[in-house]
């Protein structure tokens, strides 16, 4: 855990929470677990005056009241279903994701989500600087809250702010292209750390800031705005693997791999992906190159399952609606032309499954493909390396994750070479189980060293300093 703090303020833009009805009908909250939760909430429990500011994902317009819950301090920020539309559906997914993400689709600029968003921000700001004790840290994250360190600057000069982006920050020659570029790139300025999934993200941010003069280059690693530092660092995310790695072991876990197994036919080999459905994440290239490997023969239907998680997500943004269609319709194509009855190849599931099945689903692929078109880290790869304990499995995984930078002993792909991605699926087909477990026994040194806390303390650390 970081040092403890004069209150840590987290705003991100969801809370760690959901709401769900007990047996006598009524709401009540549970925390959602997660990297970001699991790593800062020792450091808020051991520092008094901490909160988390965030949506609760309603859009009834009402905001709920500050709450407790596991010992944290929840402050939810109540959106209107007008408001989710400018900010979260617009801004936020509609124009800032593609844009950061190569605009592998494309990114949409209207002035009524801009406005919307700038709405949003100050209400986080305000809720943020409400919370903060005297000379707090507040660390505020990700793209949908690009204007708060700025904001909360104005409002309260004696915070200590951190900015953290989960998503890759695109070249200044893409960004350019923003309307509102100035005024996104000085709200981030407003912190005192701004940190990157890589170092290409922060390379960029940084040569944004000088090419847009505003800021000037202290190095390669700080800018300096009238004196004021801001230091501008690589932070790799990493996840609770102690939560994979003993939780995969359970008996149960191992029974529910076993009768998975079972379930699929008993394939020789099964084969997992695990995805939001996001049009970054390439769900549609791999089932293409899985469908062409089927048709060449390469792959023989009774002897390989591959099943495909794709949790639902953004579902009112129309590239989201776009890429269901897409995958669905290939995903039909091969069960058509390679099923059987009783047996299709393709097990998709457009659900959110629960963390005991995703362990069992880990226990059971002997082969995981993560080959996102561009992804800020992707911990869907550290999870499953966390959960494969006894060094069995292989992971492909694509040149463009944030992951790459780390998991180096992966099968790597470039997801926009189908041919390659074919000759990666058959060499994780193939291989020895002498080359998968030297690969995987450094995959889980990594992911073991650059954890959540580990993760969160470095940030803090240097953000107090
Ligand atoms: C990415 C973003 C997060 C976001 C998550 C889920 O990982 O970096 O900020 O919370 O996707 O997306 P959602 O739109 O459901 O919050």
């Amino acid at each position: 855990m970081a040092s403890p703090q004069t209150g840590l303020v987290i705003v991100a833009n969801r809370l760690p929470v959901r709401r769900v009805e007990n047996d006598d009908g009524e709401t009540t909250w549970v925390t959602s677990p997660g990297g970001l939760v699991s790593a800062v909430a020792p450091t808020m429990e051991a520092s008094p005056g901490s909160a988390w500011v965030g949506w609760a994902g309603d859009t009834d317009g009402t905001t709920d009241p500050p709450f407790e819950l596991d010992g944290l301090r929840l402050v939810p920020v109540g959106l209107t279903e007008a408001e989710k539309g400018r900010h979260y559906d617009g801004m936020s997914n509609g124009t800032l994701w593609p844009l950061y993400h190569d605009k592998i689709a494309p990114s949409e600029y209207h002035r009524s989500w801009w406005d919307g968003y700038k709405l949003i921000n100050q209400r986080f700001a305000e809720a943020a600087a409400a919370e903060s004790p005297e000379g707090a840290t507040v660390w505020v994250h990700d793209y949908q809250l690009q204007l708060v360190p700025g904001m909360l600057r104005e409002l309260r000069p004696d915070l200590r702010i951190g900015y953290f982006l989960h998503i890759p920050f695109p070249p200044p020659e893409l960004f350019y292209q923003l309307p509102w570029r100035e005024e996104i790139t000085k709200g981030i300025l407003g912190a005192d750390l701004i940190g990157f999934q890589t170092p290409d993200g922060a390379g960029n941010f940084h040569r944004l800031a000088v090419s847009l003069g505003l800021a000037s280059r202290d190095g390669r690693s700080m800018l300096d705005i009238d004196g004021r530092k801001i230091r501008v660092r690589t932070y790799p995310i990493g996840i609770d693997v102690d939560r994979y790695d003993s939780g995969s072991r359970r008996p149960e876990i191992t029974e529910a791999a076993r009768d998975l197994r079972a379930r699929l036919g008993q394939p020789h080999r099964v084969i997992l992906g695990v995805d939001r459905l996001d049009y970054t994440k390439g769900i549609d290239v791999r089932l293409r190159a899985f469908g062409e490997l089927l048709a060449d023969g390469h792959v023989h239907p009774a002897q390989v399952a591959y099943v495909q998680v794709a949790e639902p997500s953004r579902d009112q943004v129309g590239a989201y609606q776009d890429l269901r269609s897409r995958v669905e319709r290939l995903v039909g194509e091969i069960n058509g032309d390679f099923g059987r009855v009783g047996f299709p190849v393709v097990h998709y599931l457009h659900q959110t499954r629960g963390f005991d099945e995703l362990l069992a689903l880990y226990r059971v692929a002997d082969l995981m493909l993560v080959t996102p078109f561009r992804d800020g880290m992707n911990l869907v790869a550290k999870e499953y390396v966390a959960s494969r304990y006894d060094d069995s499995g292989v992971l492909v995984l694509s040149e463009f994750a944030g992951a790459a930078h780390q998991l180096r002993e992966a099968i790597r792909v470039n997801p926009y070479d189908i041919a390659g991605v074919k000759a990666a699926i058959r060499h994780g087909l193939e291989i020895s189980p002498e080359e998968a477990r030297v690969r995987m026994k450094a995959l889980r040194r990594i992911v073991k060293r650059s954890d959540a806390t580990s993760w969160a303390s470095g940030f803090l650390d240097d953000l107090t300093v």
